[in-house]
């Protein structure tokens, strides 16, 4: 049997939901072993979720938000950036592999996009392997 990545795609619930709504549209997809999770917006994401998927198994963590200056709180998209990157520090601190997390903003209408994100990450979590927590 072959392993597959276990993935949380986390996506906001104006750009990056609209994004997959964009692709479904269009008829097009991600892999079935990637999950999406929707907040409201990405600056309402608390690092603990993030923290706790990896705890409960998850192999990936894809963020998509609107695109800076896009954002349907102004600066929300902002603040989950500087957080990313401080729960990366803190990831690579303890010997994680803190590219297991991406952030990657994804426009209401930019399916297409998202859908490659979502293949890529997919593929680059593949080749890093399962999560050893
Ligand atoms: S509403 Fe999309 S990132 Fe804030």
């Amino acid at each position: 049997m072959t392993w597959e990545p276990k993935i949380v795609y986390i996506m906001c619930s104006w750009c990056g939901s609209g994004g997959a709504e964009s692709a479904s549209a269009y008829g097009l997809k991600y892999p079935e072993n990637i999950k999406p999770f929707r907040v409201w917006c990405t600056g309402g994401l608390d690092p603990a979720y993030i923290l706790r998927a990896f705890l409960e198994g998850a192999d990936g963590i894809l963020i998509s938000g609107c695109h800076p200056g896009d954002c349907h709180y102004d600066t929300g998209n902002y603040f989950a950036r500087r957080r990313l990157a401080a729960l990366k520090t803190i990831l690579k601190t303890f010997g994680f592999d803190e590219d297991r997390v991406w952030l990657r903003w994804v426009g209401h209408s930019e399916g297409k996009r998202l859908v490659d994100t979502a293949i890529e990450f997919n593929e680059h979590i593949k080749k890093l392997g399962p999560n050893k927590i």
